[in-house]
């Protein structure tokens, strides 16, 4: 649907007692363009080594009170072979960044090795940052059928605001890679963080046009949380607040991005236990259950109070899929979700 700038900024701006409106177009506008199904993409936090210093996040390079660690080959295969076996249709590889030829190579190899042991079935979302050309295409010819890479924001002016001033954080860059995955053929998500110093409603409304034009096929935005030992300072705009945004952007791009995928955020947990499900009824419909070894999870800790749950895998699958339930909304098993 197209929407103009003002009419985006009034629906972000929408009293609470209006809100409901907003979320019955969005619910339908789910509905018509990608169905009642929730997709799960299993999330496998490869490593927290990373050699950026992107300042709002708690494993930037420079953050000495972090234990870094990565998961052996062996690790990832099992996480993959759990969630082939309880029928999630995809994973999804996230880590830090790196860009040696090692890690390219490694990446490139348990790709291969993953589409092997599931007989292509698994889909494969790759989320390890700014690459070349040539990685991307190399990661794509091994198997990968989509990336994310989140843009973080679209103005950039705070961009520059929320990354060092160097070469390495460059907002031209990152738009310079969005390019290159969508010639590279991969289904491209991006997405932003909402509630940052600085950011206006008005630069919401300039991310969602961004996503409309870029035509994505995947969007994941989630509220910006305070991590102890980041550089970037705290928001003016209470917690609270800043979910209730996020559902009205959700709400927002679903309506004008009728069969996108949309992600129900992890961050949105670490606010309110139910935040994903609220997302789900408000217009997302991918869910990333963390099935990273419990005993690094700890680790990988980008901002305050994120979900680590200790139990065993078996059991947080089914608390999690009871709750999809509870939605009214049905869970696509065995499907990519394409
Ligand atoms: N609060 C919320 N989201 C964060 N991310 C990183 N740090 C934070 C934070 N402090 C998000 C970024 C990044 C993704 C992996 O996690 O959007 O792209
Ligand atoms: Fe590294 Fe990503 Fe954190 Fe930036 S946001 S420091 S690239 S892990």
């Amino acid at each position: 649907m197209g929407m103009g700038r003002n009419e985006i900024i009034e629906l972000l701006r929408i009293p609470k007692d209006r809100e409901k409106n907003l979320f019955t177009l969005s619910d339908k506008a789910r509905q018509g363009g990608v169905g009642n199904k929730v997709y799960l993409r299993g999330l496998i936090e490869l490593s927290n080594i990373c050699q950026k210093n992107c300042l709002y996040c708690g494993i930037r390079k420079d953050n000495t009170q972090t234990n870094r660690y990565t998961l052996t080959d062996e690790e990832v295969i099992q996480a993959a072979k759990f969630a082939h076996s309880n029928h999630y249709g995809s994973i999804a590889i996230q880590s830090g960044e790196l860009n040696s030829d090692q890690n390219t190579l490694r990446i490139e190899n348990l790709i291969k090795e993953i589409k092997l042991l599931s007989d292509n079935q698994l889909g494969i979302t790759l989320s390890l940052g700014e690459q070349t050309l040539e990685t991307y295409s190399r990661w794509k010819d091994a198997g990968a059928d989509r990336y994310l890479l989140r843009i973080e924001t679209t103005s950039e002016e705070l961009f520059s605001k929320i990354h060092p001033n160097d070469s390495m954080h460059l907002y031209k860059r990152r738009i310079e890679c969005l390019e290159d995955l969508k010639k590279c053929g991969y289904q491209v998500g991006t997405g932003i963080m909402i509630g940052l110093p600085h950011q206006t409603v008005e630069m919401l409304a300039d991310d969602l046009l961004f996503f409309k034009k870029l035509d994505i096929d995947m969007c994941g935005m989630g509220p910006y949380l305070e991590h102890q030992e980041a550089v970037l300072g705290s928001s003016d705009m209470p917690v609270q607040e800043r979910f209730d945004l996020t559902m009205r952007m959700i709400a927002v791009l679903r309506i004008m991005m009728p069969d996108i995928n949309i992600a129900a955020t992890t961050a949105l947990q670490a606010i309110n236990p139910l935040g994903r499900e609220t997302a789900l009824k408000v217009g997302a419909n991918v869910i990333m259950p963390n099935i990273t070894p419990t005993t690094v999870r700890a680790n990988y800790k980008l901002y305050e109070n994120k979900p680590i749950s200790e139990d065993c895998l078996d059991i947080q699958e089914k608390t999690l899929f009871e709750r999809i339930l509870t939605t009214g909304l049905e869970i696509g098993l065995d499907q990519q979700g394409n």
